[in-house]
């Protein structure tokens, strides 16, 4: 059984696996009520929650999954991407967790763990798989033949996915719930009404760019001025659709240029309602297998942190303990 810890952002989770892919217990306490009114996620906020959070939130996660600290027979740490303030909180309570009880440790990288998320229950996916990853810091589009390592087809060239949803829910006014937010207010909106450009059409391959959606949304708000309020709805619904026209064109491109019949959807942006539709409708034309995870494995958690810790090299006690964090993947080119 594992204990994975994961604190890349501002949410401080813990999770227990069993080998086979049953999660146990996943534990996350989301901070985002402390940063709603600095309109973003203040990392040293954050770093500062994730100490107070990270003992309680291990001592839950051990509790749902009726186990104590003498049933685990490793410890899974997320190292990066992500706040280097943040990813060493969960770090250090990771080594000194296992240190003490002479376990070992295994360092994963975030990235990595949202595309493992796919391997535990109830999906239990194995590759081969083209998979989009779409979170609120990273945009790409892999081609997964095993684990661990993905290749990499594109990316984003500015803004993430779910960074044009957090940014879009903001011009529009909406609560710090970003993206789930947006998707709340939009299913009441008509995607018609305000059409926004198709981006990047010609040399782009496999990439993705939202920013100039973005500066399309807020010429449209500024516009709207007063008159913003009645027409949020469809702004809203116009915006997530052009995104997620984005999204899952280079979805069908990934199948196509793979030649996988399986396409997998991970990271927060998956648990997009409107996105989901319109994947199955893609997969269900080209009679290719569809793979969501339920929201909640979708979102950070640590749960995936344990699932790629199965496919990652652990190191023993004495090897762990000048691991450093980092802030940038490897995978994220
Ligand atoms: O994977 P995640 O929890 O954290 C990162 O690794 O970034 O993804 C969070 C992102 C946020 O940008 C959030 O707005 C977005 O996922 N998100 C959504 C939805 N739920 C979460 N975006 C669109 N529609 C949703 N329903
Ligand atoms: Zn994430």
């Amino acid at each position: 059984m594992i204990l994975a810890l994961e604190t890349s952002c501002d949410d401080t989770c813990a999770a227990v696996v069993t080998r086979d892919g049953e999660v146990r217990a996943s534990i996350r306490s989301s901070q985002d009520e402390l940063h709603a009114s600095f309109g973003g996620v203040v990392p040293e906020i954050a770093s500062r929650r994730h100490l107070e959070l990270v003992v309680p939130v291990v001592e839950s996660a051990l509790a749902e999954a009726r186990v104590t600290l003498g049933d685990i027979s490793a410890l899974a740490v997320t190292q990066g991407p992500g706040l280097i303030g943040a990813l060493l909180v969960g770090l250090s309570a990771g080594k000194a967790l296992a240190y003490a009880r002479g376990l070992p440790l295994v360092p994963v990288d975030h990235l990595l763990g949202h595309i493992a998320a796919l391997r535990l229950a109830p999906l239990g996916l194995e590759p081969p798989f083209a998979c989009l990853l779409a979170s609120g810091g990273h945009t790409l589009v892999l081609d997964v033949a095993g684990y661990p390592a993905p290749r990499r087809l594109g990316g984003t060239r500015d803004d993430a996915a779910g960074e044009a949803f957090d940014k879009g829910a903001r011009l529009l006014g909406l609560s710090e719930a970003g993206g789930a937010e947006l998707e709340r207010v939009a299913s009441a909106g008509d995607p018609e009404r305000f059409p926004f450009p198709l981006v990047l059409r010609g040399q782009e391959g496999h990439d993705l760019s939202f920013s100039g959606l973005k500066t399309a949304l807020l010429r449209q708000v500024r516009e709207l001025g007063d008159a913003l309020p009645d027409a949020r709805a469809d702004l809203a619904a116009g915006y997530q659709a052009a995104i997620v026209r984005q999204l899952a064109e280079r979805a069908e491109a990934a199948l196509d240029a793979t030649g996988r019949t399986t396409l997998a959807v991970v990271g927060g942006v998956a648990a997009n309602g409107v996105l989901r539709a319109e994947l199955a409708e893609i997969c269900a034309r080209r009679g290719a297998r569809l793979c969501l995870l339920p929201p909640a494995l979708c979102v950070d958690n640590a749960a995936m942190i344990a699932a790629a810790a199965f496919a990652a090299p652990a190191l023993e006690p004495g090897e762990y303990l000048a691991l450093d964090a980092y802030a940038r993947s490897p995978l994220a080119g």
